[in-house]
């Protein structure tokens, strides 16, 4: 069974994101197919997940402060806020590494936070363009995950998103054969790092999804499912990618 994640990043007011989530929820209702969360701004997380309670669909935050401890960190969320209210959050995502300056440890440290308040991460890795030109995708994908996934325990319950940064909001998603070629590195990697437990880790493709090319993508021997930007917005499209994500899987 596959996973399908709607990011919805920095959209919706917290009206549009309840009308957008019970939307989704009324069309796939009593429908068999891959696991579903979508991922609201932090404004509206209660009011989804009080939407879609009952429902097939999980929630998720798309971000999280790394300190454990309750405090002075004036706009902040902790894990064990989020907890209450979602079962998914994504770390490490590009464009917080790009605009925020996230770094790799601090990443790592909120993967930790995450998972000791039993919330499932879903880590975001993925290269630049410039690197992928320069024939450097796998090592940045490697150091990536290394350093992410620092200190973690073996059987912890995470997801892996592999989202090219080149692919992400373009239009140009990556062709099947990049993506599966990093994927089977990835399995590689978390094979390396943690052992057999790496084999139930969910492998998300991410970058330029939409209800057209989703099949190719989760026909792929290693990918699990997609992290779904844009095309996550509109309930009718991602309701059609979530059928044809189920339609086609392997
Ligand atoms: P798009 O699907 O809009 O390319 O965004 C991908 C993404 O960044 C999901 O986290």
């Amino acid at each position: 069974m596959g996973l399908i994640v709607g990011n919805w990043k920095m959209n919706t007011t917290v009206t549009s994101a309840i009308m957008l989530a019970n939307a989704v929820k009324v069309q796939i209702e009593g429908q068999f197919g891959p696991e579903v969360v979508v991922c609201p701004p932090y404004v509206s997380l209660y009011s989804v997940s009080e939407t879609l309670r009952g429902s097939r669909i999980s929630v998720g935050a798309q971000n999280m402060h790394s300190e454990t401890n309750n405090g002075a960190f004036t706009g902040e969320i902790s894990a064990e806020m989020l907890a209450q209210i979602c079962q998914y959050v994504i770390v490490g995502h590009s464009e917080r590494r790009t605009y925020f300056s996230e770094t790799d440890l601090f990443i790592n440290l909120k993967l930790l936070a995450a998972l000791s308040a039993g919330i499932t991460p879903i880590l975001c890795v993925g290269e630049k363009r410039e690197d992928r030109d320069s024939g450097r995708a796998h090592d940045i994908v490697s150091s990536q995950l290394d350093a992410n996934l620092n200190g973690m325990d073996l059987d912890s319950k995470i997801v892996v998103a592999y989202e090219p940064v080149w692919a992400i909001g373009t239009g140009q998603s990556a062709s099947p054969e990049i993506a599966q070629d990093m994927m089977f590195h990835i399995r590689e990697i978390l094979a390396d790092l943690l052992g057999n437990q790496s084999e139930a880790i969910p492998l998300l493709y991410g970058g330029s999804v939409n209800e057209d090319n989703i099949g190719v993508y989760v026909s792929q021997a290693d990918i699990d499912g997609a992290l779904v930007g844009g095309a996550s917005l509109n309930a009718g499209a991602f309701c059609r990618l979530i059928a044809n994500a189920s339609r086609t899987e392997r």
